[in-house]
């Protein structure tokens, strides 16, 4: 599944018809489709020269954490840590931020643009226990390739 999943991924970002903010929303729409454990697909990127996340392009339902402080929940530990953060079950992690009930677990793997971590994709399952080392692989795969297009956007 992964493997077919990154020609797709590389079609959509390689697309110069399409803006960045539409090629980052359909690759977050293509993963939340198409793999049966992501149920909440989405980017944060730093908010300028302000030590917190702010919601990028996502796909499933709206949440209300659109800002996240560096620190704060898991998003907010991997902009401080830059490493990825695999939580098999949410209800274990004090610093945890819910955006919904539904969550099981949740895996964020920081981008990096130039060696800085600038970003990250953050996948919500409803599954308990879902991530493995292929999801970890192919998420560093999307934020690699992520980060060839967007050196303008997040200027
Ligand atoms: N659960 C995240 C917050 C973002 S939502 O999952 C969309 C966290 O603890 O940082």
């Amino acid at each position: 599944m992964f493997k077919e999943l990154q020609s797709k991924v590389n079609a959509i970002l390689s697309n110069a018809d399409s803006s960045i903010e539409n090629r980052l929303q359909a690759v977050c729409e293509l993963l939340k489709t198409t793999v049966p454990h992501y149920d909440w697909v989405g980017f944060y990127f730093k908010n300028g020269d302000k030590e917190e996340l702010k919601l990028g392009p996502y796909a499933g339902k709206p949440t209300d954490h659109t800002i996240i402080p560096f620190g704060k929940g898991i998003c907010g530990q991997v902009a401080i840590s830059n490493q990825n953060f695999v939580v098999p079950d949410v209800s274990a992690q004090d610093n945890y931020i819910a955006c919904s009930i539904t969550v099981k677990s949740e895996i964020v793997v920081p981008l990096f643009l130039n060696g800085q971590n600038v970003g990250q994709i953050d996948i919500d399952s409803n599954t308990p226990d879902p991530f493995t080392g292929q999801d970890e692989r192919f998420l560093e795969f999307v934020n690699q390739n992520v980060a060839k297009i967007i050196q303008g956007y997040l200027e």
